[in-house]
């Protein structure tokens, strides 16, 4: 048997999921996660990187993202679940990264640029850009080096960051003399991007999002609040359904090739009003929803029982990381 590839992702802890998060990522993941050895955390001290003066919602958070998780599949018999900061050993990896990392490697990184420009745009002071803001890629290098992940799936936007880590790699084994790490690659995938409800990028902060947690009327609700096709005046006037950004593309997302072309076809004979096109969406799609919906639900109340797959996860991820942390010391030559 051949031994099965690594691969380590993370996300960082922003409260409850969206659909984006489950067709961009977590479908993603589902899938990985029988072809890989598949690491997966929640990235709190990177939450922390921005937000460390918000911490009252942290833990809620955490949990939030770990019901979301399991309730779409992600499965703790197949992946290790856990917590970044209940892995002690990659801040100490983070640490020996630090000291070999040169300081404009990380000051050229073009996505912790854009992020110290959010925050400065959003009104933060200077004070708010933090020493362990610009340390951010090379925290992640850590989570990636901790367990020596062949691949990283995730979006364009983290590529520098995996291209980071690949220099990093580089100069270590360079100045220790070893081929200890491995050169890990991003491992894109073709994900549709998800709209949000007003045609814009699906974000929590756009308040366009569809909750993964969201119950049925709710979603009926914002399905039912998104623009159509605006010549479309009257019901049974043709429809253009490349001019009906929102709503067609989650048909596209959310059904067969069949139903799609059976709706363009409707739409564009002015044989199915807008209306009736969303209400049949929002069906489709709380269908859809539904079974992981109810696995959430039942995860909710139990919440002692996914602390406990997070507690075992990281305990499982504890012992692997002291296995590559004591590698580094060695080659390092601590004391
Ligand atoms: N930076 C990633 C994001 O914002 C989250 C993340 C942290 C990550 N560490 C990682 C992703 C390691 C992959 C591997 O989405």
């Amino acid at each position: 048997m051949t031994e099965k590839k690594r691969i380590v992702s993370g996300m960082r802890p922003t409260g409850k999921l969206h659909l984006g998060h489950y067709f961009g990522v977590l479908a993603n993941w589902k899938k990985l996660q029988s072809e890989y050895d598949s690491y997966f955390f929640i990235a709190d001290w990177h939450a922390l990187t921005t937000k460390f003066d918000a911490t009252d919602t942290l833990c809620d958070n955490v949990l939030n993202v770990a019901l979301d998780w399991l309730a779409c599949g992600i499965d703790p018999e197949h992946s290790t679940i856990y917590v970044q900061s209940m892995v002690p050993q990659i801040a100490q990896l983070h640490i020996y990264l630090s000291m070999i990392t040169p300081q404009n490697w990380v000051e050229r990184d073009p996505t912790l640029k854009d992020m110290a420009r959010a925050l400065r745009e959003g009104g933060h002071s200077e004070a708010q850009v933090s020493y362990g803001l610009l340390g951010y890629p090379v925290l992640m290098s850590a989570d990636i080096m901790m367990f020596n992940a062949h691949y990283v799936p995730v979006g364009v936007d983290q590529i520098p960051h995996v291209e980071l880590t690949r220099d990093i790699i580089r100069r270590f084994n360079n100045t220790y003399k070893t081929d200890f790490f491995i050169e890990p690659e991003p491992l894109l995938t073709q994900i549709p991007l998800m709209k949000g409800i007003d045609g814009n990028k699906m974000g929590k902060s756009f308040n366009n999002d569809i909750k993964i947690s969201d119950d049925e009327e709710t979603t009926t609700k914002k399905i039912m609040s998104a623009i159509t096709d605006r010549s479309r005046l009257r019901r049974d006037d043709p429809g253009h359904p490349e001019d009906c950004e929102v709503v067609f593309d989650y048909w596209k997302i959310f059904s067969d090739e069949v139903k799609i072309e059976e709706i363009e076809g409707l739409c564009r004979m002015g044989q199915i009003g807008c209306a009736q096109c969303k209400r049949e969406l929002a069906k489709r799609v709380n269908e859809l929803l539904a079974p992981i919906r109810e696995k959430r639900r039942q995860l909710c109340e139990n919440p002692k029982v996914v602390r406990e797959i997070l507690l075992e996860g990281s305990q499982k991820a504890q012992k692997d990381a002291q296995i590559v942390l004591d590698k580094v010391k060695e080659v390092v030559r601590m004391y």
